[in-house]
């Protein structure tokens, strides 16, 4: 696999690739990537996605410091939030809007210069416990760190908890939400595996990861975000009672499942090659009946579904996106040409594979004109198939 996130102009493709091998820990029932590619290869200083331009996840960040920062924390002066990953700033804002000394760290110069025209408190570091040291030399602990879609990127885990565990204060919660194992499990969404997603997490192994690190698991939340994610609540150790009751219900879940089976894994790869051999020949079909398709989106996920399924420009002729560093370049791996949604308009594309699956709503909300006008999208996820308007 190419790097997910590598989308640059057809004449600086670079060749590198590593292989996309996951395996699964029976005793720390860790899921994660075999091999990683080098952190500064994905994480730099033009990281071309900014979270501000999904209003689902501005309306999730939103809610999610409402929901975590009640107003007796955020009213007192001592109070300071800590966000690792914060991107341009989207869920900052909020905190900074009700007043809360707060501080951004993410290692991309481009997205903390644009939380920092917000007027968000941001450094340009990758969290370590280093980096960690550091912060509390001028900040104090913090009562809340959040961490969304960022601790499956990190490859070393014990070091990025060494630094938690520093910076958070006694009584503090430390909260993060990323992809959830069991989900793309049930949907055999594969595409959630690239680069970027060194693990999916789930309720068993995060337990066993708190536990290393005199850390406990209080509290666990399904998401909608990302196509099936989790949110952790971890505490010190000596400061939280068990588990909470929705997270035993969850925990027990993923027992009956087996996730703590290899089985359970093995179904899911069988699972992946069924789905590639659907896309494929569908794909072929609509090609052999002179059908334009295009992709909408040109998500990380999608450099996983095309190089897995060695899906190319003959197949799928553009992929449509909004985001101004992505239009003119080439998918990463496949190669295929990144232009913007009103170029791809003019295209008048017969199909449209929609990437970015976990934003089906939101999309098909916005596109409805296409749809009206009689463009059929295309779904991957949970199945291959079209997508039947309501
Ligand atoms: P990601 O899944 O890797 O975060 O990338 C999401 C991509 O999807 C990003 O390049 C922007 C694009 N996108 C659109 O073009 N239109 C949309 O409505 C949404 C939600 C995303």
């Amino acid at each position: 696999m190419p790097i997910a996130n590598a989308f640059v102009e057809q004449n600086l493709q670079s060749d590198y690739r590593f292989n996309l091998v996951a395996g699964y820990c029976p005793s720390c029932h860790m899921f994660q990537l075999l091999e990683q590619p080098n952190p500064d290869q994905m994480f730099h200083e033009s990281y071309p996605f900014f979270t501000g331009l999904s209003s689902t996840m501005r309306a999730h960040f939103k809610e999610m410091s409402e929901d975590h920062i009640p107003d007796a924390v955020s009213r007192n002066e001592e109070s300071f939030i800590i966000e690792i990953g914060c991107n341009d700033g989207t869920f900052l804002q909020n905190v900074m809007d009700r007043g809360m000394n707060h501080l951004g760290v993410d290692p991309s110069k481009n997205v903390v210069e644009k939380a920092k025209e917000k007027g968000v408190n941001a450094i340009d570091e990758f969290y370590s416990f280093e980096v960690s040291k550091k912060i509390s030399e001028r900040y104090p602990s913090a009562i809340r760190i959040f961490a969304s879609n960022v601790i499956c990127h990190i490859p070393d885990l014990h070091d990025f908890l060494r630094g938690i565990k520093h910076n958070l204060a006694l009584e503090g919660e430390f909260i993060f939400e990323e992809p959830y194992l069991l989900s793309m499990l049930k949907k055999i969404s594969y595409d959630q595996l690239y680069d970027e997603h060194v693990y999916m997490f789930s309720l068993m192994s995060i337990q066993k990861l708190a536990e290393m690190h005199n850390l406990v698991l209080a509290d666990a939340i399904p998401q909608e975000t990302h196509g099936g994610s989790m949110r952790y609540v971890l505490k010190h150790a000596d400061q939280s009672e068990k588990l909470s009751q929705r997270g035993l219900d969850l925990l027990n879940e993923e027992i009956k499942f087996g996730l703590d089976k290899l089985d359970s894994y093995q179904t899911f790869a069988l699972n992946c090659e069924n789905r590639k051999r659907e896309l494929v020949a569908l794909l072929k079909k609509l090609k052999d009946g002179n059908k334009v398709v295009g992709g909408y989106a040109a998500t990380s996920k999608s450099t996983t579904v095309l190089n897995y399924c060695g899906i190319g420009k003959d197949l799928i002729s553009f992929i449509s996106d909004s985001t101004p560093e992505k239009i003119g370049t080439v998918a990463p791996g496949s190669y295929i040409p990144i232009i913007s949604h009103e170029a791809m308009k003019t295209l008048k594309p017969d199909y449209l594979v929609l990437f970015a699956w976990n934003h089906e709503k939101e999309i098909l909300n916005k596109e409805q004109i296409l749809t009206k006008n009689g463009i059929k999208w295309i779904k991957f996820v949970p199945e291959v198939g079209f997508i039947h308007e309501q």
